[in-house]
């Protein structure tokens, strides 16, 4: 049933795709890969695992060599016959984009599938962020999404399929107090994959963006939002959930994807609903109780 489906999305999505010979011919003898930014942990091994099911090699991407390995072994563990591979990188660096394309053509590898995943919080009164946070957080949620996008889709574009799953967040439909920056960083994931997937509608490429509303990893306590009451009034998804409901729409050939009820029913309230009332609850359920007027960045 989900093969036909996707076969039927895959004839819809392919309309008006112009596969190029020269591109097809450079890609003889190389291998389609899954590229998963953040593949190490949470919703990005998750991606890794739920796309293992159907590819013959997946890419992780992540800045820790030890969780890369664990997450390589656990892979190829549970999905014998794929081939799995890791690549040390910070995303977020200038130069991540050539690093990538470059180790990709060493290994024989080429990128069907990007997978824009990794992605850093920061939570707290914007006006206590750190100058470095805030460029940590630009370079890699933002910066790092639009420079691997525009890299990788003229390839797929050429060849007339392959395509690019972004993680958003339900946060990107609202503006997020005590998660500002984080926040907006989502909102602009959410409005470049709308609008690249309207420019390439037909051309065989898939562009879909994913917004879960809160998912148990390891995220809120790296980003110290574990006392937020965000974290105790709303149920946290599991990865492997958001992971299977994701691959499932991308294959689908859907646009943005609502991992869930409770993401399916918050876009839709967010959509309805003014800021004047839906902000000050956001700010509530964000706040960490870190005090808005710090006393260590004051000039
Ligand atoms: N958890 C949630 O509630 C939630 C909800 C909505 C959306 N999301 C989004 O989902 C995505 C994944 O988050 P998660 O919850 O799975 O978080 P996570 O468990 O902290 O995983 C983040 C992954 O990104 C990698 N990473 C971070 N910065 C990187 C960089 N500069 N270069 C390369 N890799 C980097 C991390 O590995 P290293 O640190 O080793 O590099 C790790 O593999 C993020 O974009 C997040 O914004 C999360």
């Amino acid at each position: 049933m989900m093969e036909s489906l996707e076969n039927v999305a895959t004839r819809w999505l392919n309309r008006r795709a112009e596969p190029q010979p020269s591109a097809l011919a450079a890609i003889e003898g190389l291998t389609p890969a899954v590229v998963i930014t953040g593949g190490s942990s949470g919703i990005g091994l998750a991606l890794a695992h739920e796309f293992a099911k159907h590819v013959s090699a997946i890419v992780l991407v992540a800045r820790t060599q030890s969780r890369l390995d664990g997450a390589s072994a656990a892979i190829a563990n549970q999905h014998p016959g794929i081939r799995v591979e890791t690549l040390l990188l910070d995303i977020g660096r200038p130069e991540a984009v050539d690093a990538i394309t470059t180790w990709l053509a060493e290994q024989r590898l080429y990128c069907d599938v990007l997978v824009n995943n990794a992605g850093v919080g920061q939570s707290g009164p914007f006006s206590a962020s750190t100058p470095d946070g805030l460029d940590t957080l630009i370079a890699t949620n933002i910066a790092a999404v639009a420079r691997l996008t525009r890299a990788m889709l003229p390839g797929m574009l050429a060849r007339g399929r392959g395509g690019i799953l972004s993680i958003a967040s339900l946060g990107a439909l609202i503006p997020g107090p005590h998660q500002a920056t984080y926040y907006a960083s989502k909102a602009f994931v959410v409005s470049l994959s709308e609008a690249i997937r309207s420019e390439i509608a037909g051309r065989g490429v898939r562009v879909a963006v994913i917004l879960p509303g809160p998912v148990e990893t390891r995220f809120h306590a790296r980003m110290d939002a574990e006392g937020a009451l965000y974290r105790h009034f709303l149920k946290a998804a599991s990865p492997d959930r958001v992971a299977m409901q994701a691959v499932r729409g991308y294959r689908l050939g859907r646009g943005l994807i609502a991992p869930g009820i409770v993401p399916t029913l918050g876009i839709a309230v967010l959509r309805i609903m003014p800021h004047a009332i839906t902000v000050p609850v956001v700010r509530w359920l964000l706040d960490t109780g870190r005090p808005v007027l710090p006393t260590d960045n004051v000039r």
